[in-house]
């Protein structure tokens, strides 16, 4: 309780002194970064990022190493079988990049197809298996990023990643704790139990874990890019996998498969300039709602309970929205300019009573449970003062807990991110509607919200894993940036979180003090305070003005690892 007092505290110091801060602004700001920052949440993969950029690399090549290393020690969040989003700035013409290597949905992932023979969700075939999977983005990013943005070739950025799958790495508790938890789908699969039972007994922690055959599919994909995971022995293999389960995909939608470049979203903020997911990531647009609402009121001057109701109702009435238009813009028309136009953001905000919720209830809906998530996210900033903002997922625990035998591929279960039942919460007891529908080669909606804030003096690179709750994380991190909090104080700062339906803020330990949830709930507020923790933050900050590199890791997580060198 102490500690939390602390946090609060500590914001709200940081904010009473910003005014010096920003008088001393006046310098002029550095034109580079003096070295290379990267958080990432595992030590081996921000090492594996240090070690490309040692060898001449740019973010973007450690970006690939980063990437494909979290892959093969991360089974449990991202993979080569799931997807992810890669916000980029390049230096070298001054623009920034959105990569979506988000999958698509095959044509056999009708509606239909997931309903039981009550017409309900069929949430075993939604999570679990083949028709969970949609068509895997990830190498394809990779092999885009090698190709447009990195110095080097696939053959050198993915070769810690192929090393460490060859080697092993040691097995810690947040793997094996998953496991257990998705151990009765996982052993389901023939690919899954050659690859998690090698020696007959689940992965323990402190054990080596070796995937040889993951090493061999990130080679083809080295050794032949694109083809070497979407055609031929791979391609082949992934194909024969859904098949044997029960699954349907096509050659040519494997084949098919194409990363999509877009504007990323942009939005200001206070002074500073958000750069951010447009769809199909429900984030940015969510973001630029949120902040909207908010920039109509000064959040230093206001107590604890007021802050937190004010920005409960932002979150609720972004997240609504959310629901009903977000999906993917190749299929859908999403009125982005609308939501994240100024006015639309005024508007909402006279919809705030200052002291009082608003029912979520007026807008019907079903609260959900949620269930384990997991996802991961990187920040990376290099010395010529190009970034990466990454995050990508297989969606749940272990994806679909299916591996493509002889490919160490484990799919990902991200069909579960449509709306395959309209109005019917999926894990992360978010819904959707016509947007978020279903339909072959559609990309489901996202909320992976990798970011950028820049003002004149300070610039962030910001992201985390955490299902429906990343968007409000960010949205945190950037009010605590905002407050002056540095890059670990963002990361550690206890979270909360509201999202529409169910209508609760949920929060973690520390987040809220007693006297504050007692005058949220005189609000009308429904308050669960003391949730486990959730999100794994990574965070990179160039204070321009100083010309200081700063990282931070979440403590939630205790493998991850945050770095700076500072070039000589
Ligand atoms: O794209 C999405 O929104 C989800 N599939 C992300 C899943 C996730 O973040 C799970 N994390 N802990």
């Amino acid at each position: 309780m102490r500690k939390q007092w602390a946090v609060v505290g500590g914001w709200l110091l940081a904010a009473l002194l910003m005014p010096n801060v920003v008088a001393a602004v006046e310098r002029a700001a550095s034109r580079h970064p003096p070295g290379a920052a990267i958080a990432s949440a595992h030590v081996l993969a921000t090492d594996a990022g240090f070690e490309i950029l040692r060898a001449g690399g740019n973010a973007f090549d450690a970006a690939v190493a980063v990437s494909a290393t979290l892959s093969v020690v991360e089974p449990i969040s991202s993979g080569i079988g799931g997807g992810g989003f890669f916000l980029l700035h390049d230096a070298r013409n001054n623009r920034d990049v959105f990569v979506d290597a988000r999958e698509t949905a095959p044509e056999s992932a009708t509606p239909a197809a997931y309903l039981d023979k009550n017409g309900e969700l069929d949430a075993d075939r939604a999570t679990n298996g083949p028709w969970s999977a949609g068509i895997p983005g990830l190498p394809a990013a990779l092999v885009h990023l090698a190709q447009n943005y990195g110095k080097l070739p696939l053959k050198n950025t993915l070769a810690p990643a192929i090393r460490i799958a060859r080697s092993g790495f040691e097995i810690y508790p947040r793997l094996e704790s998953g496991y257990g938890s998705r151990r009765e789908v996982m052993e389901r699969y023939r690919g899954t139990r050659a690859l998690f039972l090698a020696d007959g007994t689940p992965p323990k922690t402190g054990e080596i874990f070796k995937q040889p055959d993951l090493a061999r599919t990130l080679e083809l994909l080295a050794a032949k890019g694109f083809d070497g995971f979407y055609k031929g022995e791979i391609g082949n293999k992934l194909l024969a996998a859904v098949e044997e389960e029960g699954g349907k995909w096509r050659a040519d939608e494997l084949a098919g498969y194409k990363i999509r470049e877009r504007d990323p979203l942009r939005l200001e903020y206070r002074g500073w300039q958000i750069t951010t997911a447009p769809p199909p990531s429900s984030g940015g647009v969510a973001l630029a709602q949120m902040l909207q609402i908010l920039e109509g009121w000064d959040l230093s001057k206001l107590d604890a309970a007021h802050r937190t109701h004010l920005i409960t109702e932002a979150m609720r009435r972004a997240y609504r929205d959310r629901t009903i238009y977000l999906g993917d813009p190749d299929f859908v028309k999403v009125p982005v300019a609308r939501l994240t136009s100024r006015d639309y953001a005024a508007g909402l905000r006279a919809t705030i009573h200052p002291d009082k919720a608003t029912p979520s209830a007026l807008l019907p809906g079903l609260p959900a449970p949620l269930e384990d998530d997991e996802t991961t996210h990187f920040s990376i900033m290099d010395v010529e003062g190009n970034r990466v903002s990454a995050t990508q997922t297989v969606n749940l625990v272990y994806g679909s807990g299916m591996v493509a035998p002889g490919t160490g591929v484990l799919l990902n279960d991200e069909m579960d991110d449509f709306a395959l039942k309209p109005g019917t919460p999926n894990a992360y007891g978010v819904m959707g509607f016509d947007a978020n529908a279903p339909a072959p080669g559609k990309r489901m909606l996202s909320s992976m919200t990798p970011s950028f804030m820049e003002s004149d003096t300070q610039l962030a690179v910001i992201g985390s894993k955490g299902g429906s709750r990343i968007i409000t994380q960010v949205l945190l991190a950037i009010l605590a940036h905002d407050a002056g909090l540095n890059a670990r104080q963002v990361a550690a700062l206890p979270r909360f979180h509201h999202q529409w339906m169910p209508d609760v803020i949920s929060a973690e330990p520390g987040a809220l003090d007693t006297d504050t949830i007692k005058a949220l709930q005189a609000m009308g507020h429904t308050v669960n305070a003391g949730e486990s923790p959730w999100g794994i933050l990574q965070t990179v900050v160039w204070d321009k003005q100083a010309n200081v590199l700063s990282a931070g890791t979440d403590p939630r997580n205790p493998v991850g690892k945050a770095g700076v060198v500072l070039t000589p």
